[in-house]
C-alpha cells in the first residue's frame, strides 16, 4: 500500500517534484527496501493499522490477492487512516482520496491462475 503526499505546497498546484511517497508494507519487506529522497518505507500490517497523513491512499495490485473478507478488513483499516487524516485537517483542506488500481480479468484459464495466486497469498495459507 502506498500513501502519496504533496503537503507543504499551498499554491493549489502540485508538481511531480513535490509528491512524496510512503510505502506501508510488512516489516521484513521494509527492512530490505532502500528509501530514497522522496520515498520512505513504513512497517505496517494493513489488517491492523494503516498510517495516517496521506493525501492519496493507493492500493495497487493488492485487493486481487485476498479473499473478500480480507479485502474488507484492508479497506476498513484504510478508511480508519483516512478518517483520522481528515479529522486532523481543517475543513477547508483537501481530504484524503482512495485510489485502487487493478487489472481487469477476462474469463480465461489465466483466471484460474490468478485465483490460485489469491489462495496462496491468503492469511495462514503459507503456514
Ligand atoms: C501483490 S503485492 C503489490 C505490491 C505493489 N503495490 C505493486 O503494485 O507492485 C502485495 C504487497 O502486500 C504486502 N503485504 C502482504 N501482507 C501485508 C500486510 N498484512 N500488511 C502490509 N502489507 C502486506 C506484500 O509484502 C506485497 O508487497
Amino acid at each position: 500500500m502506498s500513501l502519496l503526499s504533496s503537503r507543504g505546497h499551498s499554491d493549489g498546484h502540485t508538481s511531480n517534484a513535490a509528491v512524496c511517497g510512503v510505502v506501508a508494507d510488512r516489516d521484513d519487506v521494509c527492512r530490505r527496501a532502500a528509501s530514497a529522497e522522496r520515498l520512505t518505507f513504513v512497517p505496517a500490517d494493513f489488517f491492523v493499522r494503516v498510517p495516517d497523513g496521506g493525501d492519496c491512499y493507493l492500493l495497487k495490485n493488492l485487493p486481487h490477492n485476498w479473499s473478500p473478507d480480507s479485502c474488507r478488513r484492508i479497506l476498513v483499516s484504510t478508511r480508519e487512516a483516512m478518517i483520522c487524516t481528515a479529522r486532523a485537517r481543517g475543513a477547508a483542506d483537501p481530504q484524503p482520496q482512495l485510489l485502487v488500481i487493478e487489472a481487469l480479468m477476462e474469463r480465461t484459464e489465466d483466471t484460474v491462475r490468478a485465483i490460485f495466486q489469491m489462495v496462496i497469498c491468503e492469511e495462514d495459507a503459507r503456514a
